[in-house]
């Protein structure tokens, strides 16, 4: 992987040459991280699996997909897609408008697969709880089988808990200088005015050099990070 740049506020980002597949899967993702998606999935070599963590409707899960099918190490693998698939009104409602929008609490998987069926033989979809919240208690923890892991796309929340959660479950699956943690709203901790959830830079500054941030985009919030191998114990 030491071929890949490092790219932090690089203008213009190779990704902006990507042609952009159109997409009516509603979303929550920037047109850069859109592209960014698209671009980065050309370098996986199939040293471990891809996978998904928080895919929503799966507009990113598209994205994801087509820009690993430009490389042909993905050609006999697909993407492993985790999210507890438990609706949220007070932060999904605004996004989605249609008669079939889940109450509060209910399952969205079937508006995934309904999505997400173009590239049905893509990937493989698991429901799978990361943390509680208190409204998904009823879904199994999320479980990985623990083979190698090539490059994680990550959307699934910005607190130190979930990230700790998702990263303490996989971290032995992570290869030393090849796996990739595609963070989507990694770079949140730069809002204003700061939210006390915004936790993600605390995250990963907890990992020290094991987490090598690589690539920031500019307009969006992905922060990808080269894991570098187990911090040593203290
Ligand atoms: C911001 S949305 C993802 C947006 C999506 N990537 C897109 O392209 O529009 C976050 C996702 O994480 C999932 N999620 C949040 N907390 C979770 C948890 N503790 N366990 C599993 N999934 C979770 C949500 O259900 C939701 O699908």
């Amino acid at each position: 992987m030491l071929e890949l740049d490092r790219l932090i506020g690089a203008q213009p980002a190779p990704w902006w040459e990507i042609a952009l597949p159109p997409s009516e899967i509603p979303g929550m993702i920037t047109e850069e991280e859109r592209r960014y998606y698209e671009w980065i999935g050309g370098w996986y070599t199939g040293a471990g699996a891809a996978i998904e963590l928080g895919p929503w409707f799966g507009r990113s899960t598209t994205h994801i997909v087509s820009g690993l099918q430009a490389s042909p190490a993905f050609a006999d693998r697909r993407l492993q897609v985790y999210d507890d698939f438990v609706w949220r009104s007070s932060w999904m409602d605004e996004y989605y408008g249609e008669a079939d929008r889940p109450a509060d609490g209910a399952s969205f998987q079937a508006i995934f697969e309904r999505f997400a069926a173009p590239i049905a033989d893509r990937i493989d979809v698991h429901r799978g709880r990361i943390v509680s919240h208190g409204d998904n208690d009823h879904v199994a923890a999320l479980a990985w089988s623990g083979g190698p892991i090539e490059i994680a796309y990550i959307d699934c929340g910005r607190t130190y808990e979930v990230n700790e959660a998702w990263y303490s479950l996989l971290e032995s699956s992570f290869v030393e200088n090849r796996t990739l943690l595609v963070m989507q709203d990694w770079q949140l901790w730069k809002e204003q005015p700061p939210q006390e959830y915004n936790q993600t830079k605390i995250f990963t500054d907890s990992k020290g050099p094991a987490l090598d941030l690589i690539h920031e985009l500019a307009h969006g919030a992905i922060g990808t990070f080269l894991y570098r191998g187990r911090a040593p114990s203290a």
